[in-house]
């Protein structure tokens, strides 16, 4: 009897951790998510980008107006983790911390930088366009 229910306890904790397993992809802590989008006017330059963290260099992307250039990574258990980016519009350019790890809840969290005319603007909240608040202005 104490057999039979340690035997079905012991299935049922397997398929639970085997959910858990797929639903969680490979992140053992938080899974995060970088966008850089561009909504700069369609007849400007072309929006350049280069994003690096200590360990990993992202290279250069050239965006087309209103592209989403965006990468996934996981957190160490030290939420440690520091993405880097530059971006270049013709004359114009801007260099920040497009990630500085925080702890999250476990679900797959997604920042979001919008490269506009005036500005860049930041938001992790969707519909983005409500809640985009500025962050820097361009340097020339
Ligand atoms: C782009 O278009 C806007 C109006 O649609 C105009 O004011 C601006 O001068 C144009 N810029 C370039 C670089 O052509
Ligand atoms: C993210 O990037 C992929 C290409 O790597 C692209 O297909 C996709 O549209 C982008 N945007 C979102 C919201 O995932």
């Amino acid at each position: 009897m104490i057999h039979n229910i340690v035997k079905i306890f012991l299935l049922f904790l397997l398929i639970k951790i085997e959910i858990f397993n797929a639903d969680a992809r490979r992140c053992v802590f938080a899974d995060e998510k970088v966008h850089i989008i561009n909504r700069l006017p369609s007849n400007s330059s072309r929006l350049k980008v280069h994003c690096q963290s200590k360990d990993d260099d992202l290279g250069y992307h050239i965006l087309k107006p209103n592209d989403d250039y965006n990468w996934s990574f996981c957190d160490n258990i030290f939420a440690t983790s520091l993405f880097f980016c530059h971006l270049w519009w013709g004359k114009k350019d801007i260099a920040f911390d497009a990630f500085k790890a925080r702890w999250f809840e476990g679900e797959r969290d997604q920042v979001y930088w919008v490269a506009k005319k005036d500005g860049i603007y930041y938001t992790d909240v969707r519909p983005i366009e409500g809640f985009l608040e500025k962050k820097f202005n361009w340097k020339k």
